[in-house]
């Protein structure tokens, strides 16, 4: 055996347990929007860890805060104040709604912190509301609430009994959301695009028509953004490229840019609910994940970046939404999404195409078992964004 990728892929096997299925190459460096192989063999990357290095791989800004935090302190505990913690909070709340803001290391850590605060803000206000709406399709994690809040059963399985309270609606479908609202509902807990269920967009007026249902019955609006959040819609955040604020927000994936952080952004009256004690981590919001989550916010909000991705956004839809005209009729059943997340749906399964992508060069990722998802980071230049669609078209069988 001497391809590396193989002996390194070998290792891995004997010594890790079986949840993944990688792809076949072991990544050994990256910079920008590419990545390099244990061969030496360079890759355009359009999935970006999955919707996280959106800055990127190596961004010379990020690896700056990061080296320097790592000189100066790493942790500590939030038994004591820090600072650059502060600062990545300060930064959301001056960019969002949010006036308050909870760190944990994860997506699923930051979905667990919120649901957890939803119940527990209608608790302290005296009102017995438990139960959550979301929806089929829809993924929030894998701890045990966040994967009980996820509406794909697959994912369930050997896992139960599931935290009680979650009634899954299919996406969309308001008059579904009414009839499972009740005086014992806490909240509704939606991504604002669905991406792991196959990047589904909300059709128009259901992220409207939540937030006017969750007034209506007094329960809090939960946006799941750790996917959408941090420019992958183009805007900071997805809700506000959807013009819908929510009462909780939770973030991760970009907000490191690959370090683990995750967050939960909300009112300072919400965030009242969880008093000293009640809930925590011991990692969470440390120096070294919130130095680099503030350099990213910095970058993303003073960097002009998200000024410059409109011209890949524009290339990228562009060619996407005309892709089923060049590749064999029938081949593509449709083509979803907005800024840098895309879901192309196939006749057939997503993975033989993943791998003609990667052995011409260019790394995508599936979003269920027929959607070819598209995550790329937003600082891909039109040219890359031109070079990466030439292949995914190739592998389709364009002409
Ligand atoms: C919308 C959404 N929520 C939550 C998660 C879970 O995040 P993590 O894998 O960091 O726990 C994901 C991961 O893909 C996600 O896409």
């Amino acid at each position: 055996m001497t391809d590396p990728n193989q002996r390194i892929a070998a290792r891995f096997q004997d010594a890790l347990v079986g949840n993944y299925a990688p792809q076949p190459v072991a990544l050994v460096s990256g910079e920008g929007c590419h990545v390099v192989d244990a061969a030496g063999r360079r890759y355009l990357d359009l999935m970006a860890g999955v919707s996280t290095c959106a800055l990127g791989h190596c961004h010379p800004k990020l690896a700056a805060a990061l080296e320097a935090q790592a000189r100066k302190l790493w942790h500590v505990s939030n038994h004591f104040f820090t600072e650059p913690v502060v600062r990545a909070a300060e930064l959301i709340c001056a960019h969002s709604f949010a006036e308050k803001v909870f760190f944990g290391n994860s997506g699923t850590e930051a979905n667990e912190a919120a649901l957890k605060l939803a119940r527990r803000y209608h608790r302290l206000r005296g009102e017995d509301r438990f139960e959550f709406v979301a929806f089929d399709r829809g993924f929030h994690g894998r701890t045990l609430f966040a994967l009980s809040a996820t509406g794909t059963p697959a994912y369930w399985e050997g896992f139960e009994p599931l935290v009680p309270g979650f009634r899954h609606v299919s996406f969309g479908d308001l008059d579904g959301v009414k009839a499972q609202l009740s005086e014992r509902t806490a909240g509704i807990l939606v991504e604002p695009i669905q991406g792991e269920g196959g990047v589904h967009l909300p059709p128009p007026g259901f992220l409207e028509g939540l937030r006017r249902l969750a007034d209506e019955n007094g329960c809090l609006l939960l946006f799941d953004e750790v996917q959408t959040g941090l420019g992958r819609t183009g805007s900071l955040f997805g809700y506000q490229h959807f013009g819908v604020t929510p009462d909780i927000l939770t973030l991760a994936k970009a907000l490191g840019n690959g370090l683990p952080i995750g967050a939960v952004a909300t009112t300072a009256e919400i965030a009242s609910a969880l008093t000293p004690g009640s809930h925590g981590t011991t990692l969470g919001g440390n120096p070294l994940a919130t130095a680099v989550a503030a350099a990213v916010l910095e970058e993303l909000t003073e960097g002009g970046v998200l000024e410059r991705a409109r011209a890949t956004a524009a290339r990228l839809a562009e060619r996407l939404e005309t892709l089923p005209e060049r590749v064999p009729e029938g081949r593509v059943q449709a083509v979803r999404g907005v800024g840098f997340l895309w879901g192309i749906e196939l006749s057939e399964p997503a993975r033989p195409v993943i791998d003609r992508c990667r052995e011409r060069g260019v790394l995508v990722i599936p979003a269920g078992a027929n959607v070819l998802r598209l995550a790329p980071p937003v600082v891909l230049n039109p040219e890359e964004a031109d070079a990466g669609l030439d292949v995914i078209e190739e592998a389709l069988g364009a002409e």
